[in-house]
């Protein structure tokens, strides 16, 4: 999609950090804007940072978790500005934890934020945008941890990485209906991310503390969140690179040897493997 004016949009996590600063920029190309978010006075406060509800803005408490609760939005948005081209999966949280050591409560929640809230944006969006027939765009954000890992997160990089590979697949199908797909894969933006972690269900009943290593890696990341880029620059890139129909957006010249070191690793698997096979 290269020309966001008259464009309706439907954005998730939209009251804070990415989210927000996608919506302020979809605005200022034209754009009709649906912020959608679970946290109410979040978004009565973007609203208001915005200029408040007009003909192009509204807003739209939803919780990505319950599909119901996705097609409500879905509906209220059609009711609003009569026809969605472009979605954006963008609401997630972050969750630091060890293997054997992750309330199993703690996954599921952010297995129900971060991958199945995109998949019910996906589903449920999707045929209203081929509906009308004039194409459209969905944005996916996973993360850089959807490509690369650290120690101290599995279940976000699992969530991020499944992201990623859902992201990929169906643009393959989507693009013959003239639905473009692409998957936000930032490194650090600043926002409030690294305080997501106290929505998880084991904060809410302390059952668990998290260790000393879990505890450093938070204050790591909030460290390099709060050093982040600026959500307002992600927010134009990620723009510019959907105008150019890329399937990735990435935003960290530190964080680019990854790419290759893991393309290196699975290419010595695979040879390795192939070399077995030869020999036995
Ligand atoms: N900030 C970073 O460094 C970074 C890096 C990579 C990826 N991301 C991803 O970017 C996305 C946006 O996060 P952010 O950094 O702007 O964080 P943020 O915490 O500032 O914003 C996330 C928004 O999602 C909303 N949200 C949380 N649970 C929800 C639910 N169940 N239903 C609807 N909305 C919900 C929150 O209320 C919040 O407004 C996330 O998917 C995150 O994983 C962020």
């Amino acid at each position: 999609m290269t020309d966001y004016s008259n464009k309706v949009a439907f954005v998730t996590g939209a009251a804070s950090g990415i989210g927000y600063a996608l919506c302020q920029s979809l605005l200022a190309k034209g754009a009709k804007v649906m912020m959608a978010d679970v946290d109410e006075a979040g978004l009565t406060e973007a609203i208001a940072k915005l200029g408040g509800a007009s003909d192009t803005l509204s807003s739209v408490v939803c919780d990505v978790r319950n599909a119901g609760s996705v097609k409500a939005a879905a509906d209220h948005t059609l009711e609003i500005f009569g026809k969605i081209h472009i979605v954006m999966n963008n609401a997630g949280v972050a969750l630091a934890g060890q293997s054997g050591r992750t309330d199993l409560n703690d996954w599921q929640w952010i297995v129900d934020i971060n991958l199945m809230g995109v998949v019910y944006g996906v589903e449920i969006f999707t045929p209203l945008i081929k509906a009308h027939g004039e194409g459209g765009h969905i944005l996916n954000t996973a993360s850089m941890a959807g490509h690369m890992t650290t120690e101290y997160m599995p279940p976000y990089h699992a969530t991020k990485y499944a992201v990623v590979g859902y992201s990929e697949s169906i643009a393959q199908d989507l693009i013959k209906h003239n639905i473009r797909v692409t998957c936000l894969c930032p490194t650090w933006v600043k926002s409030n991310i690294a305080s997501s972690g106290r929505g998880r269900p084991s904060a809410q009943t302390k059952t668990t503390k998290p260790v000393e290593m879990v505890k450093a890696a938070q204050s790591s990341v909030a460290a390099l969140v709060a050093n982040g880029m600026d959500a307002d620059r992600m927010a134009e890139l990620t723009l510019a690179m959907m105008a150019e129909g890329r399937m990735h957006v990435f935003n960290d010249p530190e964080a680019r040897p990854a790419i290759d070191i893991r393309a290196k690793t699975l290419a010595e698997d695979y040879d390795a493997a192939l070399a077995w096979m030869k020999a036995n």
